[in-house]
């Protein structure tokens, strides 16, 4: 089959779609990189050029080819209990967290790619939370693809994603399942229904279905890398009115609220706590 070649102009029309509609912005050095990730789409769509795939993704209605392609230029790597370092923060103000709240908690995991950030933040609360009370948490966990949603509401895992959890966690939130030649690792309904996973785009979301809510900690970890400093500065924005007195947003630990981290205070390397 004949190489597909993603010529400069067409780069630049597929280049301004993805700014405009998932807010990443791709440097012109990513013209190889759109063109490989894309390029298996484009033939299973029958079309003979990234031209005429722009056209058909810009006519297309049914957001359906847009799923694919935010789910194929996004990058979806994550972890259960990735950035240990902020766990462990968590852990020492976890107690006074509680104190101020009375046991309401509202916790946003807002990229969170195919689960295991959600997961581990309802891991982490499950034992780290006094037993002797009850407590009404809600933990809501969105993404921009429905591909990974799909993954992270089925919350099934294989042994290699699992690898770095601690054995406790898998013996007391995971059932263990025999498939074809793997072992794949099944979550809890215990931990399922802590949480709510929505469909959300933090570029172009409508804001107004979360002003109800007002977060204790929102986790917006190892996408605002993608962003330019205009769309990351909008977004620290509107974190920060979500954010209910004192709360606390953790980013990605190659991230920084440089410039932009107006009424945040820097509690620890990506940690910052509303003031
Ligand atoms: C690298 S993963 C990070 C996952 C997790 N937060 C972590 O730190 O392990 C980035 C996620 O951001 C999502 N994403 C990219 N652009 C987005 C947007 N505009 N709105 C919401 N999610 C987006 C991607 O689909 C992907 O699942």
């Amino acid at each position: 089959m004949q190489r597909l070649v993603l010529k400069r102009k067409e780069f630049m029309l597929l280049q301004a779609f993805i700014y405009e509609h998932i807010g990443i912005s791709l440097g012109d050095h990513k013209i190889y990189l759109v063109q490989a990730r894309l390029a298996k789409r484009v033939k299973a769509l029958g079309l003979e050029s990234f031209g005429a795939y722009y056209d058909f993704l810009v006519a297309d209605q049914s957001g359906v080819e847009f799923e694919y392609l935010s789910s194929l230029i996004s990058t979806n790597v994550t972890s259960f209990f990735r950035e240990a370092k902020q766990w462990e923060y968590l852990k020492s103000y976890l107690p006074t967290l509680l104190e101020k709240k009375e046991g309401k908690l509202r916790i946003w995991s807002a990229a969170c790619s195919s689960g295991e950030e959600p997961y581990s933040i309802a891991m982490f609360l499950k034992e780290y939370l006094p037993r002797d009370k009850t407590y009404d948490i809600k933990i809501l966990a969105t993404d921009v693809s429905s591909k990974v949603l799909k993954m992270a509401m089925r919350g099934v895992y294989t042994s290699k994603a699992c690898a770095n959890l601690d054995t406790h966690y898998l013996k007391s939130y995971f059932s263990e399942h025999p498939h074809e030649s793997q072992r794949l690792y099944h979550v809890s309904p215990s931990l399922k229904q802590m949480i709510v996973f929505r469909e959300f785009n933090l570029v172009t979301g409508d804001y107004r279905l979360l002003e109800s809510v007002r977060f204790d900690i929102i986790f917006c970890r190892n996408v605002m890398i993608y962003f330019d400093k205009p769309t990351q500065n909008r977004l620290v924005e509107r974190f920060y009115t979500l954010l209910g007195k004192e709360g606390y947003l953790f980013i990605g630990s190659s991230e920084a609220l440089t410039d932009m981290k107006k009424g945040f205070y820097s509690k620890s390397a990506s940690i910052y706590q509303k003031v």
